[in-house]
């Protein structure tokens, strides 16, 4: 029994289904089982169509060209090999932690409590900058009606602070003010005109922190009420989506898409972190497992069916945008609306304008509610204070971690900057996946006491078994034959290399991790499908450079000394057993 292994130690699945149902569960209260397989849909949708395909994929489509459609396809088989791993964990373990409890049935408290934490990144900074984008797209809206807000309380500090100075930079170059991009004028007023505490600008972006408040509100209120709302959001937005691909597709021109790939592939994967954050939300919908009504069959369902969806609908978007303009002109924050401007139909943009407000906000909605639910199951095994853990007597909400959550997101929602914290998002939601992918691999089978506790367990979603022995190896093997040259440069030092040692570092670390990976699946026969899960959302993780690696190694250490002080001390699961040790790889 070494003192490392305590760390390691996993909550077996029994138990974790025992006490999501126990007496002290049934004390906080009881959340209301309200939701079907349209319904969780719905809500996998809502919470995926957003911000990244409104906002944050108009860069990546500069960049990248037309082919951005090929990085639309090579996100969404990564993550459709990390939505059945979700799903399989979902349809086995039905509780509201989410990738939180699957890692500490597979890997332990330890790495549980890392992806709780890790996972604050998806939801709570996710919505930092959806709400940022919501702003956006309602200050324009408000716009079209003559109501104009001032510039320094629709934008963040950083993006004022930095416009400003771009634009200073540029007039002092000849330009004259009237002639910069709209957003360098914006930042320049605001900072200007902005209200002042001595040296300290008041700038701050009010209607991303009054949508927060409004959403946090929706979800404290009921699940029920959360529901109704999403679905009708996600009708709403699914309209308009298909109504930009069936009304684009007939203004596009074909010399558009040509050259496919303008920039080539290292074009493309500068766009890696906007579109993998269009693609995040599929997964937060497992956060309502004790909200189903059936979830053992219905959550994976709703998992799958809503990734695929997006994924058609997105690869079509990225298809009609890159051929309705050329790719050039796409660099704005409002690529949908945009593109029907630039065409003449100002009526149509206007429309998308709206929608995108709306379309937004259910994404909000669904992080707002996904959050305060991790933090549910995590006080319940005792990591964070039992406040968390609280259920509200008659809305049936987690109502403290509700509360806690829109404080978390709406105060840096006032000041923070969009594309660092899409990024921050991207990293840490890639990271979940990773983990989610790896557990799998590690995840105990099933004992007979949970075979026979649940009724759904002969049909229950598994991720298909194809064995990896050969075809990683091979597949590794190759991939080093491929890529000899860039691997061989991974290793020169010399002055002259196009990317620092700390720029490096993350694709040596998974071509280590690659290495390893493959050995472990020949000699233990590992999955496929989780397995390849697992290496592309490493890859994709290491594409996004290695300031996002340090801020999130920062954000994970930070985590690490929370865990130490304070969730160690208090968890259940050592109180309650403290003379039992497992070791990390003994079963259930
Ligand atoms: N996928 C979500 C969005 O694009 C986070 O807004």
């Amino acid at each position: 029994m070494s003192r490392l292994s305590i760390y390691f130690r996993r909550k077996p699945v029994d138990i974790i289904l025992q006490e999501a149902q126990s007496e002290t569960a049934k004390e906080q209260g009881h959340l209301k089982r309200e939701l079907n397989v349209g319904d969780l849909t719905a809500m996998g949708i809502a919470a995926v169509i957003g911000a990244g395909i409104f906002s944050t994929i108009g860069e990546a489509a500069y960049h990248g060209g037309p082919g951005i459609a090929l990085l639309f396809v090579i996100t969404a088989i990564t993550c459709g090999f990390s939505a059945m791993c979700y799903a399989e964990f979902a349809a086995r373990i039905p509780v509201s932690g989410s990738a939180y409890t699957y890692a500490y049935a597979s890997f332990g408290e330890l790495i549980a409590w890392i992806i709780g934490w890790d996972l604050l990144m998806e939801y709570a900074i996710g919505n930092i900058a959806v709400s940022i984008s919501w702003s956006g797209y309602f200050t324009n809206l408000l716009a079209g009606f003559h109501i104009q807000l001032p510039d320094y309380f629709t934008m963040d500090f950083l993006s004022a602070y930095r416009g400003y100075h771009e634009a200073l930079h540029q007039l002092s170059a000849g330009a004259s003010l009237q002639n910069l991009p709209a957003q360098l004028q914006q930042a320049y007023h605001a900072w200007i005109d902005a209200p002042a505490i001595g040296p300290l600008k008041l700038i701050a972006d009010i209607p991303a922190l009054a949508i927060v408040v409004f959403i946090t509100y929706l979800v404290y209120i009921g699940i029920k009420e959360t529901k109704q709302a999403t679905n009708l959001m996600v009708a709403l937005k699914l309209a308009v989506i298909i109504g930009v691909i069936v009304l684009g597709f007939f203004y596009v021109q074909p010399a558009n898409w040509s050259p496919f790939l303008p920039n080539g592939l290292g074009g493309v994967m500068k766009g890696v972190s906007a579109v993998f954050f269009a693609y995040i939300g599929f997964d937060a919908i497992s956060t309502t497992a004790e909200e189903c009504r059936n979830p053992q069959r219905d959550l994976p369902r709703g998992m799958i069916l809503a990734l695929l969806i997006c994924t058609v609908l997105y690869i079509l978007v990225a298809l009609v945008l890159t051929g309705m303009v050329p790719f050039q002109e796409l660099n704005v924050n409002d690529p949908l609306a945009f593109v029907f401007q630039r065409i003449g139909l100002n009526h149509i943009s206007y429309i998308i304008s709206i929608s995108a407000v709306i379309a937004t906000a259910s994404v909000l909605l669904v992080f707002q509610m996904g959050q305060p639910r991790i933090w549910m199951s995590m006080s319940r095994d005792g990591l964070l204070p039992p406040a968390f853990a609280r259920i509200h007597p008659r809305f049936g909400t987690p109502s403290f971690s509700t509360i806690v959550t829109g404080i978390v997101v709406a105060v840096p929602a006032l000041f923070m900057n969009l594309q660092e914290v899409t990024d921050l998002t991207s990293i840490g939601t890639l990271f979940a996946f990773v983990l989610v992918c790896g557990g799998i691999l590690l995840l105990p089978e099933p004992s007979m006491q949970e075979n026979n506790s649940s009724a759904a367990s002969a049909k229950r979603f598994k991720v298909p078994y194809i064995n990896g022995k050969y075809i990683v190896p091979v597949l590794f093997l190759t991939g080093v034959v491929i890529f000899r040259n860039a691997l061989l440069g991974l290793c020169k030092f010399d002055d002259l290399h196009p990317m620092s040692i700390g720029e490096r570092l993350p694709y040596m670390l998974f071509v280590l991790a690659a290495c390893v990976i493959a050995v472990f699946t020949y000699l233990k026969n590992w999955s496929l499908i989780p397995v390849l899960g697992f290496s592309s959302c490493l890859y994709l993780m290491t594409e996004l450079g290695y300031t996002n690696w340090l801020r999130f190694l920062i954000w994970l250490v930070i985590g690490l000394i929370v865990y130490f002080t304070y969730s160690h001390k208090h968890s259940k699961l050592h109180r309650d057993n403290p003379a039992v040790v497992h070791h990390p790889a003994s079963s259930d």
